[in-house]
């Protein structure tokens, strides 16, 4: 089986914010997961850039609105770019590849019946594009935007997801885990106990043109949703290429829980609408809030990626999205949570752990790793150890469990270094019938830490690359899939250590 991640399509009504590059690190991680494991893995982004709320930014910035999608597109791809993001296409809504499959598939659904003309009257909010049942408004408002939506009756086109309901429901019931966290399994089968209305998918030119033409009636653009949901095939080439064929059997779509309802009921029954098979799992995850609430470009709290990875370090930025958001829920950023990340977990525990390992390698056996002798039941037990800490991480970190896959991994490091408390190399080293004693305890910190850098390698690739050049392994350490990396004693005697700067600098608060 093959791995296709997706993040969602950016929209290019503003700038990339620490938001937009949560999925996308997680989205990096799981990538990078996957292919380490062996498997052949696809990873893809992109940005969404039809539809009102794009022209209306484009007017805003007074720019004709392609240079604008231009420009705001070329900025988040700079922006992955600069944070290394592992990405093997991106999508642009407005290229003419996507437009022509998007066309493909207009034309495709219509011919089998499931597109229809008629007329619809309803309240229309402009800020989500879409429309709102009055039963869906709070106290008369759009429940996300809160501003009261306009009465819009005009003849449109609709695709008949009204029919997929009974399917789609079952399906869910039968597949548990097909929408995780169950907490959104549980969201989209309560917007399911409601008759399913059928979706709009047009919009009049005159009214709003920036979108996609329809095959079959050019007095109307695609609707954005449907145009942009199909940027998750588009990007494999389908109907055609062989990337198609190969990758999406293993297609997972990940998202936060804004976007929950285009991607778990208009995108199911679109794809059966379109007798293709459903995607193997939507993940979905909850909101970053700042202290003031909702980050917003008025209440000026946005934060921008670049500046915070410039100003903390990349992997201490992933490492925190990772460690600190439980995956589904939601979680408070700020600087000092931050801080304390790094300088507890990254400084402290790993950091010193490394420095003072190696630093004794260096000092008692001149940088070269020692053959271990006989093992004693403490040095049996940093073994047992770090199989379960990687057992556990194995299991959890394909599961978006990224906490349960990582504080497994810090009681090993908390381990190791009550190892060398407890087994004192320093007084070993005034003895010299204790010299093999030595050599085991080396040996056993040494290979620690050889699978901690192993294992963290999705999580902070540049910092488990470092950690692998000194301890004399660089990218060869990853030359065969992970669980065969990670038995127990792969790391030579004989071989050399290399000395290297500090992995995690202390942070200083002000
Ligand atoms: N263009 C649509 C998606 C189409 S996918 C076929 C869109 N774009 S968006 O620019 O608004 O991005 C929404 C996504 O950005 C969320 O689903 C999430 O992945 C990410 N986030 C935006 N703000 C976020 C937070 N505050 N916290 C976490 N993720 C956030 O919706």
């Amino acid at each position: 089986m093959t791995y296709y991640i997706t993040t969602p399509i950016y929209y290019v009504n503003a700038e990339p914010h620490i938001g937009h590059a949560y999925s996308t690190v997680v989205a990096d991680a799981l990538a990078w997961f996957h292919r380490l494991q062996g498997t052949e893995t696809r990873f893809q982004t992109g940005t969404d850039e039809h539809g009102e709320k794009i022209l209306d930014a484009a007017r805003d910035a007074g720019l004709p609105v392609k240079e604008f999608v231009d420009r705001i597109s070329a900025q988040f791809r700079r922006n992955w770019d600069a944070m290394g993001i592992t990405y093997d296409s991106y999508v642009r809504t407005t290229s003419p590849e996507h437009g022509k499959v998007v066309q493909e598939i207009l034309a495709q659904v219509y011919a089998s019946g499931d597109i229809y003309f008629g007329e619809y009257g309803g309240f229309y909010c402009y800020g989500c594009e879409a429309f709102y049942l009055e039963r869906d408004l709070v106290e008369g408002r759009c429940p996300d935007h809160k501003v009261e939506p306009t009465f819009i009756k005009e003849e449109n086109y609709f695709f008949r997801m009204s029919k997929y309901q009974d399917w789609l429901i079952d399906y869910i019931e039968t597949h548990p885990d097909w929408i995780r966290p169950e907490r959104y399994k549980n969201e989209v089968l309560a917007f399911l106990r409601e008759p399913l209305e059928d979706l709009c998918i047009s919009r009049p030119r005159e009214r709003m043109g920036w979108g996609i033409p329809l095959p079959f009636d050019d007095r109307f653009v695609t609707y954005v949703w449907f145009d942009a949901l199909i940027n998750y095939l588009s990007g494999l080439g389908y109907p055609d290429a062989p990337e198609f064929a190969r990758f999406w059997p293993g297609a997972q779509h990940l998202i936060a829980k804004d976007i929950l309802k285009p991607h778990g009921i208009y995108w199911p029954t679109m794809l059966k609408g379109m007798g293709l098979e459903p995607f193997q799992h939507l993940n979905v995850h909850g909101y970053w809030q700042m202290a003031q609430g909702k980050m917003s470009k008025s209440l000026g709290n946005v934060v921008d990626p670049g500046s915070l990875v410039g100003r903390y370090g990349l992997d201490q930025v992933r490492y925190f999205f990772l460690r600190e958001m439980v995956f589904g829920l939601d979680a408070q950023f700020s600087e000092a949570a931050l801080t304390t990340r790094i300088n507890a977990d990254l400084a402290n525990d790993l950091g010193n752990l490394f420095a003072r390992s190696l630093g004794m390698a260096f000092k008692y056996r001149q940088g070269i790793v020692p053959a271990p002798g006989t093992s004693e039941p403490m040095d049996q037990e940093i073994v047992a150890a770090a199989g379960h800490a990687a057992a556990e991480f194995l299991q959890h970190f394909p599961a978006l469990e990224f906490g349960r896959a990582l504080a497994p991994l810090w009681e090993f490091i908390g381990r190791l270094n009550r190892y060398i408390v407890a087994s004192a190399p320093w007084e070993l080293a005034k003895r010299p019938e204790a010299a093999s004693r030595l050599d085991t305890v080396l040996y056993h910190l040494l290979e620690g830490l050889r699978q901690i850098a192993a294992l963290l390698r999705p999580v902070m690739p540049g910092s488990a690359l470092k950690m692998s050049q000194q301890l004399g392994l660089g990218p060869a350490l990853w030359d065969r899939p992970l669980p065969q990396v990670l038995q127990w004693g792969r790391l030579r005697p004989g071989s050399s250590l290399n000395k290297g700067p500090a992995l995690f600098p202390r942070i200083e608060n002000d």
